[in-house]
């Protein structure tokens, strides 16, 4: 069975996507949309196909069927960099910051200036920065500063606590100023405090910003979403408030067994 739910204004949306690597079908025509303005959570236990799902959105995937829209347009062949100018920004999951690079350098990499001319490299050899340059290392120090991270901004991301990373990481998809962020486990690793603290940050985002959350922390998912989609094994099986979900009987048989309070 094919999962609908009706939608208003889906600002983001996959339409019957169906993925296989490696002769694997891992998405069968999967159809999610998020609302303008809403976090709307993706969740499913382990190799359900919820990052398969962003890559997909960001362009790393080709589906072998469906399609991508974002604000009513089919999304093709479209590259990182055109993502961010979109106003599509998004975290990997794990941390994925550049090792060799400060972390003020990893969060400037995320402007969309950067991306097309290599700007940020110029800015860092040469002992001229010219105004644009400038702006672009402000505006990365305040969003670091905004998520409390200024103090490591020279430090490599090896250096600095695990939530600090992510903090980090976060501050990259957050410094080009998104109107769609697509976070893929932003909670991994992190305590408690942090993770309330980082439900806090999301709800402040909405809804100038639409959400996207991939998350295996319940208790932050049925917090912080309007809506979630469930994943199991490539299909969509359930969705709804988190209400709905947390009391669908697919969705807790989808979890049986995982170490997850639903
Ligand atoms: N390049 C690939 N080739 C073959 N199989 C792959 C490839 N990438 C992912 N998979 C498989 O696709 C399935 C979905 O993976 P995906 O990473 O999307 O799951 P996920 O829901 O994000 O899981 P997790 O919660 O563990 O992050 C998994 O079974 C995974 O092993
Ligand atoms: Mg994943």
């Amino acid at each position: 069975m094919k999962y609908h739910l009706p939608l208003t204004h889906p600002l983001l949306q996959t339409v019957d996507i169906s993925v296989t690597l490696s002769g694997l079908k891992i998405l069968d025509e999967v159809s999610i949309g998020i609302p303008e303005g809403s976090v709307t959570g993706l969740i499913g236990p382990n190799g359900a196909g919820k990052t398969t799902v962003f890559n997909v959105i960001s362009g790393f995937v080709k589906p072998d069927s469906g399609k991508v829209k974002f604000d009513g347009k089919r999304l093709r062949h479209i590259k990182t960099h055109q993502l961010t100018k979109m106003g599509i920004s998004r975290t990997l999951q794990g941390v994925g910051l550049f090792p060799s690079m400060s972390a003020l350098e990893n969060v400037m990499l995320g402007a969309s200036v950067q991306a097309r001319s290599g700007i940020v490299s110029n800015a860092l050899a040469m002992p001229w920065v010219d105004a644009q340059q400038r702006r672009i290392r402000e505006h990365a120090e305040a969003v670091m500063a905004e998520l409390g991270v200024l103090e490591d901004a020279h430090r490599f991301p090896g250096d600095v606590p695990y939530p600090v990373q992510k903090r980090i990481a976060l501050a990259r998809a957050l410094v080009s100023d998104p109107k769609v962020l697509l976070l893929d486990e932003p909670a991994g690793g992190i305590s408690a405090g942090d993770m309330a603290d980082l439900g806090r940050l999301i709800r402040s985002w909405v809804p100038e910003r639409t959400v996207l959350l991939v998350e295996h922390h319940m208790e932050l998912v049925m917090g912080v979403c309007d809506l979630i989609w469930v994943l199991d094994a490539g299909k969509v099986i359930a969705a709804g408030s988190p209400e709905e979900v947390r009391n669908d009987p697919a969705v807790l048989a989808a979890y049986l067994g995982e170490e997850v309070d639903v």
